[in-house]
């Protein structure tokens, strides 16, 4: 067990992460500048310390290590000072805003081999590695013609304890948006296709929601494996669709992380669905808290590394930027 951690950022991921990691610490510390939020906690879970301030947080004792859950244009600055601190990063997804700034926290923490984590927790999913496990067997896959991923909800169905407008999703500034929420389906890509060569995408607002921030983003990736793939993330959807389906030389395969399904089309085969259960996707948090904390324990070279999440953020950027030029954009 170790002593102390520190949470900032008590909204809705925060306290999930709280329930997770409090059997692995003796000592729970926690942040937000709401007091609503401090107090709500306080009466959940058994707090030590809380704060409204970074700087006072900080200098109140050493932790083993602070999980950053607060909106995407908070965390550049929060990384770079924990980590000056000499403190371990458990950063939420996305990294940032961009890729603005992130080099230098890396490698603060390769000189001080300070562990840091980006939470693309999807990774996570006993169906997301079994899919994985069928994409790898080439012969019964065979060559993959194209691949085509939703990431499609209803926003104000997110958090019902709030209006969705006062939520930082609705706003811009804060890193609200599609794209850079739905970035966990970026992160699939990479996991199970490789990187990305070139980017085409439009950012779009389409719908009557209340948003500064994008409601949809479309795209089209052509992969260094020279694959497409076609990607859209949605606000709107009043049926949700998370999912990847590709179409392959030998059938269809599908991740469907709705219906906690696999489903595959071979050719000459009946359709066969591999059914999971809802339980198989929470447990991704678990499994990561599990992870991160034997990071902790033995500091390994391992996945979600700041330096790899970059590469994600390195294509929402040029995703940004390909919908603003209305071009092409190598990455
Ligand atoms: N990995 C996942 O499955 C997952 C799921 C949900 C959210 N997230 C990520 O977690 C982050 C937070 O999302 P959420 O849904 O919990 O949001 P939320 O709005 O529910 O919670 C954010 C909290 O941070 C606080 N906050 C904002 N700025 C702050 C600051 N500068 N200092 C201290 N506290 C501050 C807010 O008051 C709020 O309580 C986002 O980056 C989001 O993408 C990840």
């Amino acid at each position: 067990m170790k002593r102390k951690l520190l949470v900032i950022g008590i909204g809705s991921i925060g306290k999930r992460h709280i329930s997770n990691f409090k059997k692995y610490f003796k000592e729970i510390y926690i942040l937000d500048n709401r007091p609503d939020r401090l107090k709500e906690a306080c009466s959940l879970f058994n707090i030590t310390g809380h704060f409204q301030s970074l700087n006072k947080a900080l200098s109140f004792t050493n932790y083993d290590t602070c999980l950053i859950c607060t909106p995407p244009s908070s965390h550049l600055g929060i990384a770079l000072k924990c980590v000056q601190k000499g403190i371990p990063i458990f950063i939420e997804k996305p990294l940032g805003m961009s890729c603005k700034g992130w080099k230098q926290v890396s490698d603060i923490c390769k000189r001080k081999k300070l562990v840091n984590y980006v939470a693309y927790c999807h990774r996570f999913i006993n169906y997301t590695n079994d899919f994985l496990k069928i994409l790898k067997n080439k012969k019964k896959i065979g060559k993959i013609y194209s691949i085509n991923l939703n990431w499609c909800s209803y926003l104000p169905n997110w958090h019902p304890h709030e209006k969705y407008t006062n939520f930082y999703m609705a706003k811009k500034e804060q890193g609200g948006g599609a794209l850079l929420d739905d970035s966990h389906g970026i992160d699939l890509i990479r996991y199970f296709f490789g990187e990305v060569k070139k980017v085409s995408a439009r950012i779009y607002n389409l719908s009557e929601l209340k948003l500064t921030s994008d409601d949809s983003f479309y795209g089209f990736f052509e992969m260094k494996n020279n694959a497409v793939v076609q990607i859209k993330f949605e606000l709107f959807s009043r049926i949700n669709d998370i999912s990847i389906t590709i179409h392959t030389s030998n059938g269809t395969f599908i991740w469907d992380r709705v219906n906690h399904q696999i489903v595959m089309k071979e050719k000459n085969k009946k359709i066969k669905i591999k059914r999971y259960k809802l339980n198989n996707l929470m447990n991704m948090y678990t499994d990561q808290t599990k992870f991160y904390f034997n990071l902790l324990k033995k500091n390994k070279k391992h996945f979600n590394t700041i330096e790899d999440a970059l590469n994600t953020q390195k294509i929402i950027d040029k995703c940004f930027l390909s919908s603003k030029k209305r071009r092409i954009v190598n990455v």
